[in-house]
Order: structure tokens, then sequence, then C-alpha cells
């Protein structure tokens, strides 16, 4: 199995035409998943193996953030799931129509020779209104589509976004353009705090109202709803404060970002597993945002430093996975799949479940008719 994945990805990089040997115990599993899924549960994976303890009963796309693995590929397809590529290109270098042409065909051609089923294009550069970069990208996720489309049958093409629509981190794109161009979109509804123009203090990553008054944008601007997917983070932001107040509220140092003068940077992104572990022996215990409807915890570090950590659990997703299902979008998703304590430790195993099942709060009507 080893040596065929060395011949796909030699095959890959010299460009040639012979194809690649599939590295799956059956040939089938090579084919690309061609079928659509009524709802979408996009995975992003960074890497290593703890995929195999994800809950493959709802995952219908995986996109590869981490190396690319042969053994990720082929369970997937047995799990009629999608294993998609990640695509990043600098925007100044595809503003040339030929670099743009040049960069679509290397992406397919490596698609095709590793047996993956798309590409989530994840560009998360400042762009200008109607800047040539602006241009760029909207052809750039057209003439993606319309390559995968035509090279791999059933293939998907997805476009990382910002929570908002409103120029978020400069990113000024024609988001209509974009979503009518490709297959979804994967609305990044985290690090919303990444530019506060208000008071420097410790809030939620994805603050309830914010996140799905920003999806009403989405669909306001004509985005049909069948082209969402939601994203919701695993992983929260630990804060140390200047001062806590009495009220418990944390005030962070100023670290400016593309223009906001505060901005979450001051604080440190940790995944849930870690949280988990953390919260019970907190200062505080877990507490409520009654208007975020987010959880949050304090701690004294072993310097005596004060802390703030805000983050999202089975409680805070289920309040906003149930949007999706009201507003009919097309699916759900997280960064990233692996963040979750997949050991075998019971409170884990029974931690890690309830966070896969606050995707879906709410049964398909077919579990319920049958
Ligand atoms: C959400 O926020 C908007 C303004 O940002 C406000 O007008 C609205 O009342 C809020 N909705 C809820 C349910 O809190
Ligand atoms: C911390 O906040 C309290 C009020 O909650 C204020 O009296 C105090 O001056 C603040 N300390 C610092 C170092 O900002
Ligand atoms: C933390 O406390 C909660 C609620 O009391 C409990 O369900 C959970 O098992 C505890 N977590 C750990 C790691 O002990």
């Amino acid at each position: 199995m080893w040596f065929s994945v060395f011949v796909a990805v030699a095959v890959g990089l010299s460009g040639a035409r012979a194809a690649a040997v599939c590295p799956c115990a059956r040939e089938e599993l090579c084919q690309p998943v061609q079928h659509e899924h009524e709802l979408e549960v996009f995975v992003f994976d960074v890497g290593g193996k703890t995929w195999k303890s994800y809950d493959w009963s709802k995952v219908t796309t995986v996109a590869a953030f981490g190396k690319y693995d042969a053994e990720l590929m082929c369970y997937a397809h047995s799990k009629g799931a999608r294993y998609v590529l990640k695509g990043d290109v600098s925007l100044s270098d595809i503003v040339d129509n030929a670099k743009r042409a040049a960069w679509i065909k290397e992406k397919v051609s490596l698609a095709k020779n590793q047996f993956m089923d798309g590409i989530n294009l994840d560009i998360e550069q400042a762009v200008e209104q109607s800047s040539p970069e602006y241009y760029a990208l909207t052809s750039l996720v057209k003439e993606t589509t319309d390559m995968f489309h035509q090279e791999i049958p059933g293939s998907q093409v997805s476009f990382d976004v910002a929570w908002s629509p409103k120029c978020i981190d400069k990113r000024c794109y024609d988001y209509n353009a974009i979503a009518n161009s490709c297959d979804l979109l994967f609305v990044m509804s985290y690090d919303e705090q990444s530019q506060i123009w208000g008071d420097c203090i410790a809030m939620a990553n994805s603050p309830f109202n914010q996140t799905l008054t920003a999806y009403d944008e989405y669909i306001g601007m004509k985005i049909d709803p069948k082209k969402l997917v939601m994203g919701v983070p695993w992983y929260g932001y630990d804060y140390t404060c200047l001062n806590l107040s009495q009220e418990g509220v944390c005030t962070i140092p100023k670290v400016p970002f593309r223009g906001a003068p505060c901005s979450d940077a001051s604080g440190k992104q940790i995944p849930y597993r870690t949280m988990m572990k953390q919260v019970n022996s907190s200062t505080s215990g877990r507490l409520w945002d009654e208007i975020q409807k987010a959880p949050y915890y304090n701690y004294k570090d072993k310097v005596g430093k004060l802390h703030q950590v805000w983050y999202d659990d089975p409680e805070s997703i289920s309040l906003k996975a149930a949007y999706v299902a009201k507003q009919g979008l097309r699916g759900i998703g997280m960064w990233n799949g692996n963040l979750l304590d997949y050991s075998n430790d019971p409170v884990a195993k029974q931690q890690s479940a309830d966070m896969w099942n606050a995707l879906i709060p709410n049964q398909p009507m077919s579990v319920m008719v049958s």
C-alpha cells in the first residue's frame, strides 16, 4: 500500500498521464463520490489518525488540511463521504490568467491522482473591493469549479468565508458571485472577535446573535441558503486578563488586527479537549453568558495571572445548529474534527459523542417516520 501511495504522489508531481494505482482494498473505493447528501457535515481534518474516532454516521465531507492520507480516502469513500484537497494560493499570483489556469490544472491533477472528490478553497487574504485581486478571486472560484466538475464527476468545490460578508478582516470579496460559482460556502462562524472596535475585553468566539444575524445578511444578499454550511468552532480562546473585574469582565491587552485596535489575537486558541480537562478545576467552574449564549470560565495560572476562557460546547452549538434546520442551510461543519478527546476515558468519550450529536440537534424526518 505504501508503494502505491508513493506512485500516486510521484505521478501527480511529474504531471504524467499514467493512471495512479488505487491504494484501497477494493478498486471501487477509488471512484469519486457522486451522490449528494441531504445535509452536509463538513469536517476539517488536520492530520493524524483521530479520524478513526469520528462519528462516521454523520460525516459527509473531509477536507484534508493535514498530509494526504490514502487510508482516510479509502475509508471516507467506504462511508460515502467526500475527501477533498485544500486549496490556498497567493492572490497576487493568480491575477495573471495563465498562472491561474496552471494552478487549477495542477490541483485537478493532484486530486485525480489521489482519488479525491474536490477542493476546499481557503483563501483568507485581505482584498479591496473592485481591485484586480477581487476579480481574479471570483474567476479563480469559477474556473476551479468548472474544471473540477468536468474532470472529476460529482466533485465538490467549496470556498471558506468569514463569519459575516461585511468586509471582515478586510476580506471584501464578491460573495454573491463566489457563491454562485461554487458548490458551497463554508461560513467560518468563529474568530468573531478578530476585530474588536469597542471595549477591549474577552468575549465569545462565536456569539449567538452576531453569528445568526450574519447568516441573515448572507441570505439577504440573495445567496441561496442551500449554498451555506455553518462552521462552528471546536476550540476556544484563553485570554490572560489585565484585570478581571468583580462583575467578571476580563480586560485584555490591545493587539491590533487589520485596522481594529483590539483583537482575539491577544488570546490563545485551545482545543475543546483541553478545556474539558481544565473547567472543573477552574476558579469559577463553567459559567454561562446569557447574552452571548456561550460558556466560559476563569482560572489562575502557575504564576498567579487570571485567565478567562471562552468556548463552545454542546449547549451553545446546538442553539446555533437549530438555525441550520430552521433556515434550510446546506449543512454544518467544524474547525476542526481532531480537537476532541478521542481517548477511551468514559467521560471524554461521552463529551465527544455529545459534541458530534450537537451538530444535528433534531433527528431527521426519515428517522421519525420509520
Ligand atoms: C440581535 O442583535 C441585533 C443587533 O445587533 C438586535 O437588534 C436584536 O434585537 C438581537 N436579537 C436578539 C434575539 O437578541
Ligand atoms: C481593575 O478593575 C477595577 C474595577 O473593576 C478597577 O478599580 C481597577 O483600577 C482595575 N485595575 C487595573 C489594573 O486596571
Ligand atoms: C466535570 O463536571 C461535570 C459536571 O459536574 C461532569 O459531568 C464531568 O464528568 C466532569 N469532568 C471531568 C473530567 O471529571
